[in-house]
């Protein structure tokens, strides 16, 4: 990797900004970072934004001269701007311009300028509610009902075909449930942690809706970002990979893990939920990760909740020091 340029979109974003950090240890010579900040921040690079083989562009991928312009000298591209599921769902139109009409341009320029490899973001949403437990990665996303999970399995078809027609070698990565300090705090399952910290902080007793029953694997952000410098590293290219745990953590385990990092003896009381969740589990087998990527996740949940804890509590006390 030393000596080489790489672009990462959505690069300001929360596992962008991780995988930039982790790119970084392997002294590449250039990386280009494209977002448009629309969920990205520039706090997100304060690590790195003074390294010299930093390039930061607020733009956006939609932007085909703008993205001409960044891979024509690029050996490799981390692809991860994409909207979130509810902008999506809110928004299909845009949904459709970002995740699958950018990504085209993208893959497209990419056989362009010959880039050696694309890894690509992908998500567990592809699958639905699975049909196995742990979900292998030949499960069949027939069960997917949402624009985005539609939208990622796109594009992971769409590299494939590509590789086939123009021989371009891409990795796709289906992250699972990550989450760690810099995490969207109104996404659609971290907002949940966000709001459990703000009763922790704050000593009053948190709710959870329904029976807390739901399953998720919950993935540490620095494991992720790891794993997608592997997929860069390994000698592997049109595969598709889970990136999770392979450990299934209920919403009441968890808040139980997250009331004892922060030894907390606050009671949870249970409120009837409106909504029925249609993905009542999820948990990955991660076994071909490990086979070849030669990924394994290193951060147990107790210790990733212990630094998302500090992080946001820090996060508060400087904004309520700011007011
Ligand atoms: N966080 C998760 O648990 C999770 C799970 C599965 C898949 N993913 C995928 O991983 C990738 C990174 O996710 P994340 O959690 O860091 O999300 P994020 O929203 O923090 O990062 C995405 C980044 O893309 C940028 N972006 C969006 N549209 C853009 C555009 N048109 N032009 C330029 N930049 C644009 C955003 O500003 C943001 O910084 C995404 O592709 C996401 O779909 C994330």
């Amino acid at each position: 990797m030393a000596n080489s340029q790489i672009l990462v979109t959505g690069g300001a974003g929360f596992i962008g900004s991780y995988v930039v950090e982790e790119l970084l240890k392997y002294h590449p010579r250039k990386i280009i970072i494209v977002d448009n900040l629309v969920r990205g921040r520039l706090e997100n690079l304060g690590s790195f934004i003074d390294n010299s083989a930093i390039e930061f562009i607020e733009g956006d991928i939609r932007d085909v001269s703008l993205m001409d312009k960044c891979i024509s000298n690029v050996d490799y591209v981390f692809h991860m701007a994409a909207l979130r599921i509810n902008a999506c769902a809110a928004n299909p139109g845009d949904g459709f311009d970002v995740m699958l009409k950018a990504t085209f341009d993208l893959a497209t320029l990419c056989v362009k300028y010959k880039v050696k490899k694309v890894i690509y973001s992908s998500s567990a949403s592809v699958y639905g509610l699975a049909q196995h437990f742990p979900t292998p990665e030949t499960d069949n996303p027939y069960d997917n009902q949402t624009f985005y999970g539609g939208a990622k399995l796109w594009g992971e078809q769409l590299f494939r075909s590509f590789k086939f027609m123009y021989g371009l070698d891409y990795v796709a990565l289906r992250y699972f449930n990550v989450y760690g300090p810099r995490m969207d705090t109104d996404g659609k399952y971290t907002e949940v942690m966000i709001r459990w910290l703000d009763c922790i902080q704050h000593g009053l007793n948190p709710l959870i809706y329904g029976d807390g029953e739901t399953t998720m694997d919950f993935v540490y952000i620095k494991d992720v970002a790891r794993a997608n410098v592997a997929a860069l590293m390994a000698n592997v290219s049109d595969q598709v990979f889970n990136i999770g745990t392979c450990r299934e953590t209920s919403l009441k385990q968890l808040l139980q893990i997250m009331l004892a990092v922060n030894k907390s003896h606050l009671i949870p009381e249970f409120k009837e939920s409106d909504t029925v969740n249609p993905v009542s589990r999820r948990c990955a087998e991660n076994g071909k990760a490990k086979h070849l990527l030669g990924f394994e996740p290193k951060s147990t949940l107790k210790e990733g909740l212990y630094e998302l804890s500090q992080w946001y509590f820090k996060k508060q006390k400087a904004t309520l020091y700011s007011i």
